[in-house]
């Protein structure tokens, strides 16, 4: 059967501690006579921008010996309203997986299922689960066992990235309290599948107190520039600056998925001070993500 892995719910609680723990073991030590892509291909369509979402999966491809096709959604005929299904069917005759970042999750579910080989969500507006493989990885790589700690999500709630969080506490078992404003909130059936991992806190300081993690995105994620200035206000009081960091964990560390607006979601001090480790959490991308397709590809 092919696997996909649209949402990071799509692996058990073993696969995805097992896909992790090879990006690190693949970060630790990298072999590059190891080559278990040679021949194959991985179609990547981009409805949407990208820096390391990109270059980390045309990297990672390369590096196995495999090779990256970037298509631009709109200079293919997906632009010109070829339907996604039969995009699919040609797409996985000549490729070995899809990555595909859109709006849509259900654009990529229907992407899926006239699919023969693997389809991987590169971020669409419910899930960004790829990002969660790489924060995971990082986190154990900074800090070990996850298990039974505390992450503090502060900001967007109603985000792709916070949503994937909300499925990586149930997965990896921690705790995860999220902060957000009123009609910001994580939606409500991703927040129950949880099945109490995820707090809903009052408060930026609430959530953050003692927690071993702090996490924030953008306030205004990519399709939604028009509602910016409303979101500038409404999330004013969800800063992560040095104050509230103070109020977390001695040794706590700060992640973010990137891109970053210092002064807006963090201020400067936080993202490039010394709790900071959003350099190795984007490098990460790429060990994750070559061990994910060494997970759909190979096993
Ligand atoms: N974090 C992330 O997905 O970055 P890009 O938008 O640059 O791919
Ligand atoms: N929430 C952000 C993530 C960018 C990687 C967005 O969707 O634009």
């Amino acid at each position: 059967m092919t696997r996909h892995f649209l949402k990071l719910s799509d692996l058990s609680p073993a696969e995805a501690l097992s896909v992790v723990k090879r990006a690190q073991e693949l970060r630790r030590s990298p072999d590059p006579g190891y080559r278990p892509f040679v021949g194959r291909t991985l179609a990547m369509i981009f409805t949407k921008n990208s820096t390391r979402t990109r270059v980390s999966f045309e990297s990672g491809m390369a590096k196995f010996g495999g090779h990256a096709l970037f298509l631009h959604a709109g200079t293919t005929q997906l632009g010109r309203d070829e339907p996604i299904a039969d995009t699919a069917r040609v797409l996985s005759r000549m490729c070995d997986a899809i990555m595909i970042r859109n709006n849509s999750q259900a654009d990529q579910t229907e992407l899926a299922l006239h699919s023969r080989v693997p389809v991987i969500n590169g971020l669409s507006d419910i899930h960004h689960p790829c990002q969660l493989l790489a924060d995971i990885q990082t986190w154990m790589e900074h800090r070990g066992d996850i298990r039974g700690k505390t992450a503090a999500w502060v900001g967007d709630g109603n985000n792709n990235v916070c949503h994937s969080f909300i499925e990586a506490a149930q997965l990896f078992g921690f705790t995860l309290n999220v902060a957000a404003p009123q009609g910001y909130g994580p939606l409500e059936n991703i927040v129950s599948a949880a099945k109490g991992s995820v707090r809903i806190c009052r408060s930026a300081a609430e959530a953050v107190s003692g927690a071993d993690l702090i996490v924030t995105d953008t306030w205004t994620s990519m399709g939604q520039e028009a509602e910016q200035q409303r979101r500038l206000s409404a999330f004013a009081d969800y800063q992560v600056d040095l104050p509230l960091m103070q109020g977390a964990h001695p040794d706590a560390i700060f992640m973010h998925c990137l891109p970053a607006h210092r002064g807006e979601e963090v201020t400067a001090a936080v993202i490039d001070g010394p709790q900071s480790v959003v350099w190795d959490e984007a490098e990460n991308r790429m060990w994750a993500q070559m061990a994910l397709l060494e997970f759909l590809l190979l096993s």
